[in-house]
């Protein structure tokens, strides 16, 4: 790490392997324009395939260009040379593969900074059975929730259905390690659940049915820092569809962000107080947002997940909850850099 330069020279990895390919391009386009000044970013694009490409191919892609057999000069896997003359890492990938610690496990072998939470905290955000235990074993409030494994779905559905019923209805099926929305189903009976069940294991071999939490509002708080975060003012979510799903996460219009949320202060508080504890539970790092359930009429708060690599694009709800709590996305970018560079 010697010899740093001014400006920290940061490699940016975006795009990636899972589902979030086209939200993290979104995002890292964002970054760089943000801030090209403060940083001296080396942006670096993963292909779908998990092709990393070559310098010029990747700003080719970053530029919208649709690849082109020129790409084809990439490397097929990590190459160690492009960390040469880089101070940080910024792994802005979502997903599996990105925000679940495997590329944070290969930087911590190569000896290399990186933003954001590292293997352990990053694989607790992204394994819902495992991320739902440690809030659980903090004492954080959640919904009513139980794992099933594809296996015993097989071996034995009637033992599932009867375990599963103690949750009640209606509830959601979720993949165990995913995110997005993808393979999220909500059912209101046995033959619904049991449907849901089976798509959610075309995902994954592990699965989490949960209470749904009706009537709520869907609250996010940002959390930025190590041992002694800050939390953002808090942001709502409103949306017209049953539920948060893919395609209202990413069709323009129709998610609404109201930052900050119409909150009594106390809610809002205890919003941001649930938050700091999630991420301090998780062991995440540098930053994430916690997302969070409220109903009104039953003055309930709940959290329903953390996320240690949210959306980075200028309209997303991170970087929004922080430019309204006072911090400007370029002075978000640089802080996080920073944080990257502390040593605990
Ligand atoms: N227990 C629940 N009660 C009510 N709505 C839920 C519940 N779990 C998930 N949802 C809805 O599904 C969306 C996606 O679920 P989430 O657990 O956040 O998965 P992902 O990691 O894919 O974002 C949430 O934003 C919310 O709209
Ligand atoms: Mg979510």
């Amino acid at each position: 790490m010697s010899g740093r330069a001014d400006r920290p020279r940061v490699l940016l990895l975006c795009g990636g392997r899972s589902a979030e390919h086209d939200v993290s391009l979104a995002s890292a386009r964002s970054l760089l324009g943000e801030t090209a000044g403060r940083l001296d970013w080396r942006p670096q694009v993963i292909d779908r395939d998990g092709t990393w490409l070559s310098a010029a191919a990747s700003a080719r892609r970053l530029a919208g260009e649709a690849p082109t057999r020129n790409d084809a000069g990439a490397a097929p896997v990590f190459d160690p040379a492009l960390l040469d003359d880089v101070d940080v890492v910024f792994p802005l990938l979502h997903g599996p593969y990105g925000e679940d610690g495997r590329i944070q496990g290969a930087l911590d072998v190569l000896g290399v900074r990186y933003v954001g939470s590292g293997v352990h905290g990053s694989a607790v955000g992204m394994d819902k059975p495992t991320m739902k235990a440690v809030f659980a074993a903090a004492g954080l409030p959640q919904v009513a929730y139980a794992g099933v494994t594809r296996d015993a779905w097989r071996r034995a559905p009637s033992e599932v259905d009867e375990r599963l019923d103690a949750l009640g209805w209606p509830v959601f099926v979720k993949p165990a390690n995913l995110g997005s929305s993808i393979g999220i189903a909500r059912a209101d009976r046995r033959d619904a659940r049991a449907a849901a069940l089976s798509a959610a294991f075309a995902y994954d071999r592990r699965v989490i049915v949960e209470q749904a939490f009706v009537d709520g509002r869907e609250l996010e708080v940002a959390v930025l820092g190590l041992d002694e975060p800050e939390v953002s003012v808090v942001g709502e979510i409103r949306f017209a569809t049953e539920f948060y799903d893919y395609d209202t996460k990413y069709t323009m219009g129709r998610a609404r962000l109201d930052v900050p949320a119409d909150l009594p202060s106390d809610v809002a508080d205890a919003c941001r107080d649930l938050a700091r504890h999630a991420f301090l539970a998780a062991d995440a790092a540098g930053l994430a947002r916690v997302d969070l359930f409220w109903s009104p009429e039953r003055d309930e708060l709940v959290v329903n997940e953390i996320n240690t690599m949210p959306g980075f694009t200028a309209t997303s709800m991170y970087p929004r909850l922080w430019a309204a709590s006072g911090l400007p996305y370029p002075d978000l970018a640089a802080r996080l850099v920073d944080l990257a560079l502390v040593d605990r």
